[in-house]
């Protein structure tokens, strides 16, 4: 069945970026962000005018789907049971500039992927790699220009059923995914790897992940 309503924790700039488009494929968005609803009301005027503000701790109600866009060095504050029991997509970056809460830093220095240790944290949640890789421009760009560049993104879970999920949801939202084996060959995709940012389509993304072609 298709994804028809999502929620979106953080509405930062990939935030509202993936707002926008999922509205303008008919997706339905709550959106949180530090704020209490009311205090967001002009910035989700201005860069995300269909979303429907609700509070964080409220942003897993009613949804299967919630996408994480905050910060990691925000996560603390993240109550990990208010997202108990939904798919959470794993957007988040690991940047080395970036001060992380211990949890966070003694679980990568075991060598685990940014997205092993999100799925550590969050116990209740089937957690997925993915919208991690392209910039908040190139997902909000038009649909014309979406669908026509068949750009590829990865969607990497331990949890094959929930990674189908999110394909979907990928490809309603106008690109081609690439679906890799669990959370650890999710890796790739992370900042360091050699497919963030990069402009691929399905056949180079597989290739740079290593995947049989
Ligand atoms: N920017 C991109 O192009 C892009 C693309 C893909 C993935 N990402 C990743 O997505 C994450 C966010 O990036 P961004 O550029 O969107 O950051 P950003 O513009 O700084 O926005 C961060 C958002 O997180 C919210 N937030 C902070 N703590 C929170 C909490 N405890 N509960 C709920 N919301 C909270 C902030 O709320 P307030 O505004 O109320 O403080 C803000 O809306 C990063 O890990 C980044 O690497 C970014």
């Amino acid at each position: 069945m298709d994804t028809k309503r999502i929620g979106i924790l953080g509405a930062g700039r990939a935030g509202t970026a993936l707002a926008r488009v999922a509205a303008a494929e008919g997706i339905e968005v709550q959106i949180a962000s530090s704020r209490a609803p009311g205090m967001m009301k002009y910035h989700l005027a201005q860069y995300a005018n269909k979303a429907v503000a609700v509070p964080a701790e409220e942003i897993a109600d009613g949804v299967e789907l919630v996408v994480l866009m905050v910060p990691q060095e925000d996560l603390d504050d993240i109550d990990p049971s208010s997202l108990d029991g939904v798919i959470l997509v794993d957007a988040t970056n690991r940047w080395d500039d970036e001060p992380l809460p211990d949890w966070f830093q003694d679980a990568l220095d075991t060598n685990l992927s940014s997205s092993e240790v999100i799925a550590q944290r969050f116990p209740g949640c089937r957690v997925v790699k993915g919208l991690n890789h392209i910039s908040h421009w190139d997902l909000d760009a038009d649909k014309a220009s979406r669908r026509s560049a068949q750009r590829a993104l990865g969607v990497a879970s331990n949890d094959a059923k929930a990674a189908q999920v999110v394909a979907k949801l990928v490809r309603t939202l106008g690109f081609d995914p690439v679906v890799l084996p669990n959370l650890a060959a999710g890796g790739v995709l992370e900042p360091e790897g050699p497919i963030f940012n990069e402009v691929l389509d399905a056949h180079g993304l597989r290739a740079l992940a290593g995947l049989r072609l």
